[in-house]
């Protein structure tokens, strides 16, 4: 049993961990963190969070990028391995999370879900046995809500294909403003937004003769939850260092 202080406890993806948290035998929320309160909950749900006095085994933070500088503290302190699942960080604390590292284990991803992590490792090798015979282009779907574009999972996955690139390689987002033909390095990223879509993205490697597609679509935030406490059981034992998805993929293929 993994025992899991949840940050953001009352948010979208919160509500969802702890909904899985009850149904399962694996890991129990101890007690909480955010700024609202959910008198539903069985656990204590704490705004300021050194005033929690549960034991845990890891923190698991789905808050706000505002919030993340304060939880690191609290992990320090309690030192206690962080998953931060917060996106949209800014450097200083990403930068902190790196250091910290020394003292505690902490995995940070963009995107917990096992299927897009796997994605991006396929996308990879795709890279390095089709480029550069193959133009590579990525497009991504998100519902009418989202403010980002393009996402930052399709951003992870150009980044990923851009490490395998032998040369540098040229992110072109708007066709419209280049108005050239695409040249060799390039990776071309499209935004779509429309209705409910929780999440797609596809990596088109595209030769004169054949497209390779990998793509990834999520149906539930389920999917980032189920990741959030698969990487949970894999931090419990770990003391100190710098995790993300790709360990938690090397365990399942051994590599
Ligand atoms: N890594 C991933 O796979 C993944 C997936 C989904 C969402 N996210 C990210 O997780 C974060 C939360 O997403 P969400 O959809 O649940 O958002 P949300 O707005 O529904 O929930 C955020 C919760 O954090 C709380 N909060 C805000 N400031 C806080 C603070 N200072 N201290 C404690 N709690 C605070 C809010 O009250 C709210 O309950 C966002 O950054 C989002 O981009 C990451």
């Amino acid at each position: 049993m993994v025992k899991v202080f949840l940050n953001g406890c009352c948010g979208r993806m919160g509500k969802v961990i702890v909904n899985l948290c009850l149904q399962s035998d694996d890991y129990e929320i101890v007690a909480g963190g955010d700024i609202v309160s959910n008198p539903d909950y069985k656990f204590p749900v704490y705004s300021d969070l050194s005033e929690c006095k549960e034991d845990f085994d890891v923190i698991i933070d789905f808050s706000n990028a505002k919030a993340v500088p304060a939880v690191l503290d609290f992990a320090l302190a309690r030192k206690k391995p962080f998953i931060c699942c917060t996106t949209a960080l800014s450097e200083e604390t990403l930068a902190n999370l790196d250091k910290a590292s020394s003292e505690i284990a902490v995995f940070r991803s963009a995107n917990m879900s096992i299927g897009i992590n796997l994605m991006i490792e396929l996308a990879k090798k795709a890279t390095k046995i089709l480029y550069p015979e193959f133009d590579i282009e990525i497009v991504e779907a998100h519902h009418n809500r989202k403010l980002d574009a393009p996402s930052g999972t399709a951003m992870m996955i150009a980044d990923a294909i851009k490490q395998e690139m032998p040369d540098e390689a040229e992110y072109v987002y708007d066709r419209h403003s280049v108005n050239k033909a695409r040249s060799k390095n390039e990776i071309g990223i499209s935004s779509i937004r429309g209705g409910n879509i929780v999440g797609e993205h596809e990596a088109m490697f595209i030769s004169d003769e054949e497209i390779v597609s990998i793509s990834h679509s999520a149906q539930t935030r389920d999917v980032f939850a189920k990741g959030a406490l698969r990487a949970a059981k894999f931090m419990s034992a770990k003391t100190n260092g710098y995790y993300n998805m790709s360990d938690i993929i090397a365990e399942y293929t051994g590599e």
